[in-house]
C-alpha cells in the first residue's frame, strides 16, 4: 500500500534533525515504506558488517527482527544504542531454540560420549543466548550467504556439527553443498527425551540438526515448484535455502536474500523468475525488474509475508524516529555483558571466515 504522505513527511523531518547521529538499517523483507528510509539494506550478513561499521552514530535504528538487533547490539560499542522499532518483531524460527533446551541438548551429547567432537553452528536466526552457547563451546554463526563456509571450518575443529535452530539450511548446505547424504543428518527435537534419538543415531551421525524451521520458507512445497514450471515455461525457479529439501533440490538457483537479488541483476532481459522467499523482497522485485523486461513471480501464491518482519510498519518507524529526536531512547535492545562476550566470538569467528 502506498505510503501516508504525512508520516512520510515526519519520518523524514525526525531524520534530518538527528543527522549522522543516525543510522539506518533495512533487511531485504522490510515493507516499501519501511525500506524508503534505510541507509543500507541487506541480508542478515551484510547488515551485521554494515552495523559494526558505523561507530560515529550514536543510535543504530534497525528495522529488521530481534535477533538481528540483538546482532547489531553486540557487534557495537557500548555507547552505541540498537533501537528495535516495535519490541514485538520477533522470530518464530529463533524462538525454537531456547538456552535451557540447547543445554539439556549438549547434556544429551555429552551422555553419548560425542560432545567432545562436536562443533555448533549456529545460523545468524537465534537468541543471542543460543549465539554465547555457540562461542563458549568453540562455535561459529552463520548466515545464508557464509553456511558452507562455516562449515568447511567447523569440520576443520571436529568430526560433527551441532546445527541450530534451523534444519533445513542445516540439510541443504550439508547435501547440497558438502557433499553429504541424508543419512548423515539427524534431526534433534527438543521436545522429546534425548532429542528423540538413540546414542546409536548420534554417535554415527555427521550433522545433527536442530528440529526448527522457518515458518514462511517452510510452507512452499515441492508442488510450488512444480505448478509454477508448468504455469510458466522456461521458468528459473530461486529459493532461499531456509526451503524444505525437496524445494531446493528441485529449484534451478539457491541462495540468500543478497544472492536472489545478484542473480536478478545479471539475468538477461526476456528470462522469467519464480523465487521462494518473502513476500515484501519478492513484490519489490517483481515492481523492480519489470521495466528490463525481466518477469518475476512468487513461487507459492498461497504463502505469505513474514508477519513479524511486517510489523516494523511506517508508523512504528515515525514514533522510533522522533522519539529519538527528542531525546526519548525508546525499545533499546541491549545484551546483558556476560552473554555479549560469548555471542562476540562466534560472530567473530563468523566475519573472519575466509
Ligand atoms: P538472509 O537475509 O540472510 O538471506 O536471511 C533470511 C531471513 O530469513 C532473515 O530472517
Ligand atoms: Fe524468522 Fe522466517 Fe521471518 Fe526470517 S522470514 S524472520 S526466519 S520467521
Amino acid at each position: 500500500s502506498p505510503s501516508d504522505p504525512d508520516l512520510v513527511e515526519r519520518a523524514r523531518r525526525a531524520k534530518e534533525k538527528l543527522g549522522d547521529k543516525v543510522f539506518v538499517l533495512g533487511h531485504h523483507y522490510q515493507r516499501d515504506e519501511v525500506i524508503q528510509f534505510a541507509d543500507v539494506t541487506g541480508d542478515s550478513f551484510k547488515l551485521a558488517r554494515d552495523a559494526a561499521a558505523r561507530p560515529e552514530a550514536e543510535y543504530i535504528v534497525f528495522c529488521g527482527v530481534h535477533f538481528m538487533a540483538e546482532s547489531a547490539d553486540i557487534l557495537t560499542s557500548d555507547d552505541q544504542k540498537v533501537v528495535l522499532p516495535d519490541l514485538a518483531a520477533g522470530c518464530s524460527m529463533a524462538d525454537m531454540a531456547t538456552a535451557e533446551q540447547v543445554a539439556e541438548c549438549w547434556d544429551v551429547l555429552t551422555e553419548a560420549g560425542i560432545a567432545e567432537q562436536v562443533v555448533p553452528v549456529s545460523y545468524m536466526n537465534s537468541s543471542a543466548d543460543i549465539k554465547a552457547f555457540t562461542g563458549k563451546h568453540g562455535g561459529t554463526i552463520c548466515t545464508s550467504s557464509n553456511a558452507k563456509r562455516a562449515l568447511d571450518w567447523a569440520f576443520e575443529q571436529g568430526e560433527k556439527v551441532l546445527f541450530l535452530p534451523d534444519q533445513h539450511l542445516g540439510r541443504n548446505t550439508a547435501v547440497r553443498d558438502m557433499g553429504m547424504s541424508l543419512d548423515d543428518c539427524v534431526v534433534y527435537n527438543p521436545h522429546r527425551p534425548n532429542g528423540g534419538l538413540t546414542a546409536e543415531e548420534l554417535r554415527s551421525a555427521k550433522m545433527i540438526l536442530w528440529r526448527g524451521h522457518c515458518s514462511v520458507h517452510g510452507r512452499f512445497n515441492l508442488d510450488s515448484v512444480n505448478d509454477v514450471r508448468e504455469r510458466i515455461p522456461g521458468v528459473n525457479v530461486l529459493v532461499h535455502p531456509e526451503c524444505r529439501h525437496e524445494v531446493v533440490a528441485a529449484a534451478d538457483y539457491v541462495g540468500s536474500t543478497e544472492y536472489i537479488i545478484k542473480t536478478l541483476q545479471a539475468a538477461p532481459a526476456g528470462s522469467k523468475w519464480a523465487i521462494g522467499t518473502e513476500l515484501n523482497l519478492v513484490r519489490r522485485l517483481a515492481n523492480r525488474f519489470a521495466p528490463e523486461g525481466k518477469e518475476v513471480v512468487f513461487l507459492d501464491r498461497t504463502v505469505c509475508f513474514c508477519s513479524t518482519m511486517n510489523r516494523i510498519d511506517l508508523p512504528h518507524l515515525v514514533w522510533a524516529l522522533e522519539s529519538l529526536a527528542e531525546g526519548n531512547l525508546v525499545n533499546r535492545i541491549e545484551v546483558d555483558k556476560e552473554t555479549e562476550a560469548f555471542a562476540k566470538l562466534a560472530l567473530e569467528r563468523m566475519l573472519a571466515l575466509p
